[in-house]
């Protein structure tokens, strides 16, 4: 048995509970001034007031840690990324600036095909160092948790690499992973003109050997005008379903197809993007268990309107936040700025935008009960920030305040 106590911590923030919060809860934190943290075998055994759980967890050879002027709050999920990925696309970035659209450029065979021409030109090896740079970059900013994407192969063969790299990283890195299998990111240009047949594919011959092979607990699709649209989701998404795994949608980004109606129906884990979601459609994501995962930082780089997350909370969705970190849409993994756009732009409080990147995060890949909180019985995964409030999260704006993470009780990140 190993018993650590942070003592002195100047507050701890969290949400509480062991699932997603939706509407007015999201804003219910508990805020705990001059608090303890006891860890016991990496997972969380109790939070208090300092002394009085001083006292009563104190045994011989325990280790003691001072936290003075320090908030410590639960480890961010970031719930949404492709971080695995091959080349760069600066160009399309500056050609977007000056007018392009993101879909003009997808269409004109740029874009996602761009990055998977490069993708599928790397070993597994480069995508693993590549992978783990990335990571421990987002550790830095108090990631504990990353959802990763396959996506960028549109084939068997590098669709499979992407996914067998994030399994070697669970090993060689602190971050925990869930896999998410994105084939149906886009059509490659080998089915151009017949998505349907590439759907059926992905199907027939994709989806069981991931199974089987057991690398990845998520199916996801491109649910998007000239991607896949709505029904060719629903099938494919309820396909994944009957083969065990759960689902998540790209859904409403561009423009308003619907696709987060179909999560709702099919039971998605989570609805991602909504830039463009439609009022009928925010009712059924509220009524149901799905996540709506909102990205501002994509929004933010496309020079887009940001998803309604304001009616949304109000109309009772659970919201969770990420970054969408690829080389696309949105070539950053900030968590600052994701705080800065939510509570600045997107008139989400602080508290809410907290619940967002915590317990709604891990809600959305599923892990509500293990991660996401600072609770008895969750993992010790926390952050602990160089400043004595939270407030200084959004106040001290786009600056990286993270002074350690914690990841199951064991420092893995230090500034200093
Ligand atoms: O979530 N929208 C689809 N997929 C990514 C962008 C991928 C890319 O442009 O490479 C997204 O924004
Ligand atoms: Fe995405």
């Amino acid at each position: 048995m190993k018993r650590t106590i942070l003592t002195h911590i100047s507050e701890v923030v969290t949400p509480q509970g062991s699932k997603a919060l939706h509407g007015k809860d999201m804003g219910k934190v508990k805020r705990l001034k001059n608090a303890a943290i006891v860890i016991e075998d990496g997972k969380i055994l109790a939070v208090g007031p300092n002394e009085e759980t001083v006292e009563k967890y104190h045994i011989t050879n325990i280790i003691l840690k001072d936290m003075t002027g320090k908030c410590i709050l639960p480890g961010f999920v970031d719930s949404h990324t492709h971080f695995i990925f091959g080349g760069y696309r600066p160009d399309e970035f500056m050609m977007r600036l000056n007018g392009a659209s993101y879909l003009e450029i997808h269409k004109a065979g740029g874009g996602i095909w761009n990055t998977v021409q490069a993708t599928r030109s790397m070993s597994l090896d480069e995508m693993v160092q590549t992978g783990k740079e990335r990571l421990s970059d987002m550790l830095s900013m108090g990631v504990t948790t990353v959802e990763g994407k396959s996506g960028y192969g549109l084939d068997r063969e590098c669709e499979l690499r992407q996914l067998e790299a994030l399994e070697i990283l669970k090993k060689e890195q602190p971050v925990s992973l869930v896999n998410t299998f994105l084939g149906a990111h886009s059509i490659p240009e080998e089915y151009k003109g017949r998505s349907d047949e590439y759907i059926d594919f992905l199907i027939r011959e994709m989806l069981p050997v991931v199974k089987e092979k057991n690398l990845a607990e998520y199916v996801d699709i491109f649910c998007e005008n000239s991607v896949f649209d709505c029904e060719q989701s629903r099938r494919y998404l309820l396909a994944a379903k009957e083969m065990g795994f759960g689902v998540k949608i790209h859904a409403d980004e561009i423009e308003a197809l619907g696709g987060s109606g179909v999560a709702a129906e099919v039971g998605a884990v989570s609805a991602d993007h909504l830039l463009m979601i439609r009022k009928a459609d925010c009712e059924k994501l509220a009524a149901s268990d799905t996540v709506a995962t909102l990205l501002p930082a994509t929004a933010f780089c496309l020079h887009k309107p940001y998803a309604p997350a304001r009616e949304m909370i109000d109309s009772g969705c659970a919201v969770a936040l990420a970054s969408d970190y690829n080389p696309g849409s949105c070539f950053t993994n900030s968590i600052p700025l994701l705080f800065a756009l939510a509570v600045i732009h997107m008139k989400m409080s602080l508290e809410e935008a907290l619940c967002a990147l915590t317990l709604n995060g891990a809600a959305a890949v599923g892990k509500a009960d293990q991660i996401g909180s600072i609770e008895p019985g969750k993992a010790a995964d926390l952050v602990v920030l160089e400043k004595p409030q939270y407030e200084f999260l959004v106040y001290h704006t786009a600056k990286n305040i993270v002074g350690e993470v914690y990841k199951d009780g064991n420092m893995v990140y230090s500034k200093r």
